[in-house]
Parts: structure tokens; sequence; C-alpha cells
């Protein structure tokens, strides 16, 4: 991991042209939101960047967009590792988590505002869908703590800015960060919140992983960064935050006072419904002197979201399905970078060692996962390779034996599923078993040695390098 703070991987980033910069002044309620869509939409994964628009309209601190997620790449600079490590660096995290260390003094605290001085028309948070959102909306990590446990959660929840001094919070029902909030409502007193904006990258690449119920968050993002992060305690309640961020919006969640939130533009591709949410009152922000605003792209996929999600999930599914459920001969986990939480394509490579294994896994994996479709595929078949993985859905499957169909889960985000008669989404999964572990005919192409010896002819003939070598080499080593 990089040592050091968002502000020293976004130098980097912007070394390797994985940022870019707007110095001409912008208006936050219309070019962010636009521009970025164009970044993701129009331009090929490995061709996009993020954002940092130097001059907002109104605003005391730069906007920064779309440059953790910006590509794979960008994704694996944050954890200093190369792309093909990532899986490796998260099973490393998750198996040595840090636990955190509270600092008396912080930078995200060298500037503390109160009472009058709050002010949220002084941050750049812009409006993500111009013309269709409700609002400008903080899309930034959020933190509230289990009042039972002491526990801290930390989640991503979109905040819909309100006024100057309140926002609507976007704690679903079910949500870790709505079941903590909800444990000090029952006690009758208001929930404490905060904002965390612009915290070390491994803060928000751990923060929006589906890390299970009771597991602190930033204990994760301390494995992901290679030391303890370290935390301050709030100035207007007693929540700890990442002491190296750029920005803290503090706060407090009144139990049962509520306000539309919506329309806004969801990670599934359409408007949300407005429904109603959590107020939150803001008791105070801190920040460095000269920060930073970061804000997460999210609305209509692939976004900086997606991309986030699909990466850090697939790596955690890859760990519990090795370390907790004993699945020893997994190898690899891949979540297409469309849909990255909900509803999207999960793939897993594993060795099978019984009939039915790979077929047991997918059902597994459609009860404790959020994908809607599921595919098992050999180890020696690449998860990342839309080309591999075309092939073994022509060759390997057959769909009355090997597709099933699993109903009965919840959807209440999925635009594809109507609601029954009494109002409730459910939708069903597929699991596609695409192993051929049974099957010994051997590949279509001659052994290794011929290949090798025609190369000479290719290569007096002066053609170009072979330039993608990886997936004949694994045809050619296959066992089969
Ligand atoms: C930009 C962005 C916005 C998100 N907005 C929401 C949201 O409003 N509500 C929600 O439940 N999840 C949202 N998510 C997904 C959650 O942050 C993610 O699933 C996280 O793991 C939830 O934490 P929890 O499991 O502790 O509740 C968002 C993710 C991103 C990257």
């Amino acid at each position: 991991m990089l040592g050091g703070d968002l502000r020293n991987y976004l130098e980097l980033a912007e070394r390797r042209e994985l940022l870019r910069r707007v110095t001409t002044p912008v208006d936050r309620l219309l070019e962010p939101g636009c521009l970025v869509k164009w970044v993701f939409q129009g331009l090929p994964l490995e061709q996009r960047f993020g954002l940092r628009f130097d001059q907002v309209a109104g605003a005391d601190f730069p906007l920064v967009t779309g440059a953790l997620g910006a590509t794979v790449q960008s994704y694996a600079l944050a954890l200093g590792v190369e792309p093909a490590q990532i899986n490796d660096h998260w099973e490393r995290a998750l198996l040595a988590p840090r636990t955190p260390v509270t600092v008396a003094q912080a930078p995200c605290q060298e500037v503390v505002r109160r009472g009058v001085d709050v002010d949220l028309g002084h941050l750049p948070i812009p409006m993500w869908t111009p013309g269709r959102d409700a609002a400008p909306y903080i899309t930034t990590c959020v933190v509230n703590r289990d009042p039972r446990s002491g526990v801290q959660n930390m989640g991503v929840y979109r905040t819909l800015v309100r006024d100057a001094r309140s926002v609507v919070v976007n704690l679903a029902p079910g949500r870790q960060g709505r079941a903590c909030a909800e444990a000090d409502w029952a006690a009758g007193r208001p929930a404490p919140i905060a904002w965390v904006i612009g915290a070390e990258p491994s803060v928000y690449l751990a923060s929006v992983a589906n890390l299970p119920a009771g597991v602190d968050e930033v204990t994760i993002a301390g494995g992901l960064k290679g030391e303890a992060i370290d935390l301050v305690r709030c100035v207007s309640n007693e929540l700890l935050v990442p002491a190296r961020a750029e920005i803290i919006i503090e706060g407090e969640v009144l139990p049962g006072d509520t306000a539309p939130e919506g329309p806004f533009g969801e990670s599934a591709g359409y408007m949300s419904d407005v429904e109603l949410r959590p107020v939150a009152r803001i008791t105070a922000i801190t920040h460095r002197r000269d920060a930073i605003y970061y804000g997460l792209a999210s609305q209509i996929p692939p976004s900086e979201s997606t991309i986030l999600q699909s990466l850090g999930n697939a790596a955690l599914i890859r760990y519990q399905l090795r370390h907790i459920h004993g699945e020893t001969t997994v190898r690899d986990c891949w979540i297409d970078l469309m849909f990255g939480g909900g509803a999207a394509h999960l793939v897993v490579s594993l060795r099978p060692t019984r009939p039915g294994h790979a077929r047991e896994l997918g059902r597994l994996l459609a009860r404790t996962t959020p994908c809607k479709r599921i595919t098992l595929v050999d180890e020696d078949i690449d998860v990342r390779d839309r080309t591999d993985l075309d092939w073994v859905m022509s060759s390997h499957v057959d769909p009355q034996r090997d597709v099933e169909v699993i109903g009965g889960f919840p959807a209440a985000m999925d635009h594809a599923v109507s609601p029954d008669a009494q109002g409730k989404k459910l939708g069903s999964k597929l699991v596609i078993d695409a192993t051929r572990s049974l099957d010994t005919t051997p590949v279509s192409l001659p052994p290794r040695a011929l290949m090798e010896q025609a190369l000479s002819t290719w290569r007096a003939a002066g053609w170009p390098e072979i330039s993608d070598r990886a997936r004949l080499d694994r045809r050619l080593s296959s066992k089969r």
C-alpha cells in the first residue's frame, strides 16, 4: 500500500495520467456530474481516468472524483500492487487486520467549524445526475457505531444535501449503518454519525466491500494499507474518524425525523424512487487548511462505484470460500465490472474434488452473496477472460443439465423484478456449472513442442511478435 494519504495517491495517479485536471471554473451542479459520465460511458476501461476540478464556483476546495476506481490499474495503484495481485493482497489483509491507533492531533481537524460557521455550501458537493437528481449528494464513507457493542461501522450511504446544516441520509432498512442508528433510537437518543471525506484510499476500498456485520472496516483498511489507520475523536460526538482524512462532517440522526430522499441516479442505471429516510443535523465540519473534497462517482454503470465494489467483493468472496468455507481448491474469483454489488455476475474457478462440487458451491454463493449470476469454471480457465468464458459456456455447458434457476431472494433494488401482491420483491438467481472435470478429451491443439517449433517460421517471416500468449499457453498446458 502506498504510505500516506489520499493526496499522495492523487499525485501519483496524476503522474500516471490516471487523474486529469480541469483548471477552468466549473459549476458543481452541472459539469462534474456530466463529465464523469463521459469518462465512464465514453472511454474503454483501460483509457479511463479520474477528474480533478481545481475551481468549483462558490466552493472553498477542489473536487476530485473517479480517481480510485477509474480502471483496475487505479484500484491496484491505490493498494500499491499490480492488478494481478489484488485478490492476494486482500486475502493477506483479511487474515491480518490491524487495530487502529487513536491520536490526539489530526490533520482533518486543522480547521474546526461549529454553530453558525457550519455551512455545507462551502463544500464542492456535486449534482451527480444534473437535470434529474433531487439535490447535490455527498457520496463518501459514513461512520456510525453499534451502541450495544461499541463497534463502529463504515459504509458508503448516499446523502442528500437539504440545506446548509441538514441532510437526508440513505440509511436503508437492513443495512448495517441503519441497524446501528436504530439501536440508539430504541434507547431514545439521537445516533451519532460522521461523513469521512478524503481518507486514505484503503479506507474507501474497505468501506465499499460487503464485510460481515461486527467487522470494523477500519481494521481491514489497516490490513490493506499495511499499517494501522490513525483515528481521532470527532469534536462534537464520540465517534472515531480517520485522522488523515481531508474533511469530516459530523452530525446526529434524530429518532423519528424523516424526509423524502431521491430521485437519485442509481447504480442499477435508473432513477430511484423517492423514499422517506432519516434526517441528520450537522453539528460540526472539520478539515485540513488546504482540503481536497472527494466524491465517489456512482449512477449508471459502469462507474467508479461498480469498479470498487466488483474488485473488493470478488476478493472478499475468494477469501471467504477459502478460509471460512474451507474450499481450498478455489483458485480465483472475479465479478464483472458492471454491477459490483447486487445483481452482478460472479465467476469462480476451482478444481472440483467430487461430482456436484461446483454446483454445491454455486448454490452456497447464491445464498451468501448478492450476486445474481454465478458461473463456476475449472481452474485452468481465466475468470477475467471473456473469450475463455464464452468458450466454456458454448463447449462445456448443457443448459438443461448445468444451469439452475433458484428463486426466493430479496430483490428490492432489482428493476427486473416486479413486486408481488404484498408489495414484496423476490427475485431469482442463475447458477451455471461450466466445469468439465470428468471430461478427459484432449483440447484440439497440437502439442506444445510442435507449436513452439513452428514459431521459428513465424519469426523468419518477420511477423509482429505474438502479444497475447497467455490464453494459448494455458490451453497448451491443459491436462485434458
Ligand atoms: C458511491 C457509492 C454509493 C453507495 N450508496 C449506497 C447507499 O446509498 N445505500 C446503500 O445501502 N449502499 C450504498 N452503497 C454500497 C455500500 O456502501 C456497500 O454495500 C457497503 O458495503 C455497505 O456497508 P454495510 O454492509 O456496512 O451496510 C454505495 C456504494 C458506493 C461506492
